[in-house]
């Protein structure tokens, strides 16, 4: 649950499986097995976000923290084809991903499934595309905003390099908003210098995907991630 997730002395990492053929099904169980041994080994905060057909089955496997990549707001009834809270809770899930770019939600949604979150003793994580938007999710009181400018997710350009006033921008909005939230950061970031350069810049850990589960190996990728943290 959310204490799993409180962050000690070393940032997180969320790795969101997204709908990779690389993490889906039996790929998925050997991607969070691997984000479990690194999370052993190195001691690094570590969660992962499989697709929603998986979710079970990878929360079985692994003790760290798993995230549905989306929930839909809305209450137990009809809603077909929804994702409802309380299932993903009982499928394992210790939160989830809010809004990502490739999942736009409305704000009166966003502030619903945040509550609800709470509500359920789950972890929000709310994704936000740029400073301002930071902001205002930030006064929405979730357990982490991650911002991530789209033009980036999956371009192998790392934010944190590419555009480092993001990241500061967001943390210093957050500060004035809301300290209680946490900061995390997204987008092209694959190496240990790109998630050390984000905590540099005050980001409290990373969200990412393709740099680890498009890797030859993506063990290899995750152990260099957090090699200077
Ligand atoms: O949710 C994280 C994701 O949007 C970042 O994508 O492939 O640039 O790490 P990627």
């Amino acid at each position: 649950m959310l204490e799993d997730l409180e962050l000690k002395d070393t940032p997180i990492v969320i790795l969101n499986f997204k709908t990779y053929l690389e993490s889906t099904g039996e790929r998925a169980l050997e991607l969070a097995s691997i984000c479990q041994d690194v999370a052993d080994e190195t001691g690094v905060n570590m969660a992962v976000a499989p697709q929603h057909m998986d979710l079970h089955l990878v929360s079985d496997a692994v003790e760290i923290p798993v995230l549905a990549q989306h929930i839909d707001a809305v209450d137990a009834g009809g809603h077909t084809g929804s994702i409802l809270a309380e299932c993903a809770r009982d499928a394992g899930a210790a939160g989830t991903l809010i809004n990502h770019s490739e999942k736009r939600m409305q704000l009166a949604d966003i502030e619903w499934v945040i509550s609800r979150m709470k509500e359920l003793e789950m972890m929000s994580v709310v994704c936000t595309n740029n400073v301002m938007t930071t902001a205002a999710a930030a006064a929405l009181g979730p357990d982490f905003v991650a911002v991530e400018p789209p033009e980036l997710i999956g371009s192998g350009i790392p934010v944190s390099r590419a555009e480092p006033e993001v990241i500061t921008g967001s943390v210093d909005a957050v500060k004035k908003v809301n300290p209680e939230v946490s900061v995390l950061c997204g987008a092209g970031i694959s190496t240990g210098d790109d998630m050390k350069a984000a905590v540099d810049l005050g980001a409290e850990g990373v969200l990412l995907a393709s740099g680890i589960i498009l890797a030859d190996s993506p063990r290899d990728a995750l152990l260099d991630l957090v090699s200077k943290v």
